[in-house]
This record gives structure tokens, sequence and C-alpha cells, in this order.
């Protein structure tokens, strides 16, 4: 298994393009699943969990053509609306194939991805509105199966904000008789970037970015060309390496528009930042400032930064208190941090980050993608050398990481 090598302490300067979104690519690529027509895509990150997805949808009999940051989808041959648990065990994000399958085949057998790393994570929500829709779902052998012959416009309530669950639903629902609502709708940007391919080929959305989406059903949808939105966090992700190692970078072909929540508490960290259409800079001071957080729905922190920030306020001046609202047990970075040095303690979803000076390189292991990206955070600032194992979970998120982290200046590599 690779292991990443970081010999920290150097302070990252430099410029650095930032990938398409993972968590936009995901959902919009299984919108091709709703179409006889082929679907080009651009800015799609060459990413383990975007392989597997491919790997999962081409064995659906969808053709696959990648060449570069181009993936085209034609699910004309589309024949095997079966999601396998060898596939669907590796990524979550697997049962967004189960909206568009039951809309475009009328059935779906689409394995239960069960517990991962950050907590229970269960799909009652996507389960609840398909039925609301109309569809038979019943749950056999570990499998979702639903069945409807043609799913039925509904009026949908989630009672909680959920990403792939909005998505699921809203694909669903483009090609369902009738019209839609999903209301307590996820505003997350990337649920925003779907609907505006699904538009592309000729859904009828409305409300897009807000809490309440409507739908309204059409009969087809058509082949498109859509380019994916830029990582909001990994763009986010390199800022606080930048930051956390006193650092001077610009972050091109990425926006700061929907990183306000980060770039706000980059900036009370005691960071200069200088946005521009379509790049970011950073500017950090000799040490930043302890930054309290909590995890909330888009528009606020997103969990999917927490970790990172919980390495930053590891070397910050003064104490941080950061709560975890979404996922129940997303902290497992926190001990690892302690292996190099940090001062964390841990109560329920409240962790209490004690600014230390400095940190030491150690080898520590990465449990998810985000803690992983802690890791290397710290990792950067940490004296000495420090070995992150398991870094198969940042090759999931991050693209191309070595070469990245080397045009800001970091010494990184990657060790077979
Ligand atoms: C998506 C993101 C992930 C991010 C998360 C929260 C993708 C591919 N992944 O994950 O990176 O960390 O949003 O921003 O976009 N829940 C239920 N029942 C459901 C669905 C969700 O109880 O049917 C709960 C979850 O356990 C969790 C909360 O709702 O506590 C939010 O989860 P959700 O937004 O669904 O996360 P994902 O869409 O899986």
């Amino acid at each position: 298994m690779d292991k990443l090598l970081i010999e920290g302490g150097v302070r990252l300067q430099g410029e650095v393009a930032m990938s398409g979104a993972k968590n936009a690519a995901l959902p919009i690529l299984c919108a091709a699943l709703l179409t006889r027509d082929p679907v080009t895509f651009t800015n799609v990150p060459q990413l383990n969990d975007i392989a597997t997805l491919l790997k999962l949808i081409g064995q659906m009999g969808v053709k696959v053509e990648r060449d570069g940051d181009a993936v085209t989808l034609d699910a004309s041959g589309l024949d095997n609306p079966v999601a396998p648990y060898e596939l669907v065990k590796t990524m979550r994000a697997s049962i967004l194939v189960l909206g568009p399958l039951v809309a475009r085949c009328g059935e779906a057998r689409v394995s239960l991805p069960g517990g991962c790393a950050i907590g229970a994570r269960p799909v009652d929500q996507h389960i609840k509105g398909l039925q609301a829709m109309g569809a038979e779902v019943s749950v056999e052998h570990g499998y979702v199966h639903a069945v409807a012959t043609r799913l039925k416009g509904a009026r949908l309530f989630t009672d909680m904000v959920t990403v792939t669950g909005t998505e699921n639903l809203m694909m669903a629902a483009c090609l369902a008789d009738g019209d839609t609502v999903i209301e307590n709708a996820a505003r997350e940007p990337e649920v925003a970037d779907l609907a505006h391919c699904l538009i592309a080929m000729g859904a009828d959305i409305s409300g897009v970015g807000t809490d309440m989406i409507r739908i309204r059903g059409v009969e087809r949808l058509h082949g498109a060309t859509h380019r994916v939105m830029p990582d909001r966090i990994e763009t986010g992700t390199y800022l606080c390496a930048i930051a956390a190692t006193g650092g001077d970078g610009r972050l091109t072909g990425t926006s700061a528009s929907y990183l306000e929540a980060v770039i706000d508490k980059l900036t009370d960290a005691g960071c200069r930042i200088d946005t521009e259409p379509d790049a970011i800079r950073l500017r950090a001071p000799a040490r930043l400032k302890a930054v309290n957080l909590r995890t909330a729905p888009y528009p606020a922190f997103p969990t999917d930064m927490q970790a990172q920030f919980m390495a930053l306020n590891a070397v910050a001046d003064g104490t941080a208190v950061i709560r975890e609202t979404i996922f129940e047990n997303r902290f497992m970075h926190a001990v690892e941090l302690q292996r190099l040095g940090a001062d964390i303690g841990i109560d329920g979803n409240t962790a209490v980050v004690q600014g230390v000076a400095s940190l030491q390189g150690a080898t520590v292991m990465a449990t998810d993608l985000r803690a992983s990206a802690s890791l290397v955070i710290a990792g950067l600032v940490a004296e000495g050398e420090t070995v992150i194992e398991r870094i198969y979970h940042l090759d999931r998120g991050y693209e191309r990481l070595e070469e990245k982290l080397a045009r800001l200046g970091a010494h990184a590599r990657r060790i077979h």
C-alpha cells in the first residue's frame, strides 16, 4: 500500500490549478443514465472515486469514453440496472445511481452502502422519497430493490438536509409524471451544478440553489455537454495548507464564491485573502489565530473542511472549539494529530484544540478522505519527517496531490 512521505517545515509558496469537484462529478455522471443520448462532461477529476463510478455504470451496459478531463457516457445500451455490493462498499456515493435507474429503467437493484468510517450514514431518506413518488421499494439480501412503471411527481420532505438524497430525488423526478417539490433540499453548490446539468439535458427545474426545488417531469432528456464546477473542498484544503505553513499561494481554476464560510474563518485566523473571478490568493501571518467553528449544511461551514481546520488550529495561537453536527464519528483524525504533538480533547461532538508552538513528524494512519487531508497539512507544518499510511483514502478525492504540493514548494513524495 502506498504511503506519503512529507518533509515538514517548508513555507508553501506559488501557484497551482484546482480540479473539478468530485462531489459534483459523481452525481452529474449518474445523470447520464437518464437519457439514451450521449452526454459529455468536462473538468472531470481523475480520482479513484470517479474510476469506481465509471466502472459501476460501465457494468450496467453504459459506454464510457475518457479523454483527459473529458468523459462521454452513452447509456443507450443500459440493460443491467444493478449496483453490486463489491463496488458500492468501496464508495457510498454509488447510491446516486438509484434514482436515475428507477426513473429510466423502471427498476433498480442497488446494494445498501453499509457503514463507513465517519458514521452510520443511512439512506432512508432516499428510499422514503422514491416511495412517495410511487416506487415499490424493498430491502432484500442487502440490496435496495425499487420498481416503478413510471414515477409520479410528489411533494417530498426530507427529515434532515441530505446532499446525495436531494440529488437522487431530483434526478428521479426529472422523468416522473407531473410536478415534484423537494422541501428542505440541500443547498450545496454541487446540487446546483447537477441541476444546471439536468437543465442542459432538457429537465424543467426551478428553485436551484434554494431549499425548495421544483421539478416538472418531462417525457425524456437529451444529450448535452456540461463542465463540472471547481472543487471547493480541494480548494479549501490547499488554502489551509498554505495558511498553516505561513505561506503565500494562489489557487487558479477555482472560485471563492462557494467558499464564503471557509474564507471567513481563514480571515479570522489572520490570513489575507484576495479573490479574483477564477482564482484565490492567500497570504498567511507568521502565526495563525485559533478559530472556533461549527459544521452545518451549506452555506454554513462544511463538515468536509472540519478536519483540515483542526490541523490548522493545532498550531494556531489560542484555543479553538470545533463542533461537528453532521456526522457522529468524524474526529478520528484527532488521535493521529495527537501523535504529531497536537493538544486536542474530544467530548462527544465537540473538540477543544489548544494550539501548540510546533508539531513533530511521526508515522500516522489515514482513516478517511478528509481526515487524511488534515494529516497532510499537519505533516507540512511538523518538524522532520511524517509518513502517512493508507493514502488510498487521499487518492479517492485529491487529484495529483504530490504534484500539486510540489508546485507550492512542499517536499512530499509517494512511496510504493
Ligand atoms: C455528501 C458528500 C460528503 C459530505 C456530506 C455532508 C457527496 C458524494 N458526498 O455526503 O462529502 O460530507 O454530503 O455535506 O456529495 N442521512 C440520513 N438518512 C439519509 C441520508 C442522510 O440519516 O437517507 C444523514 C447522514 O447520516 C448524515 C446527514 O444526514 O448524518 C447528512 O448526510 P448527507 O448530506 O446525506 O451526506 P452524503 O450525501 O452521503
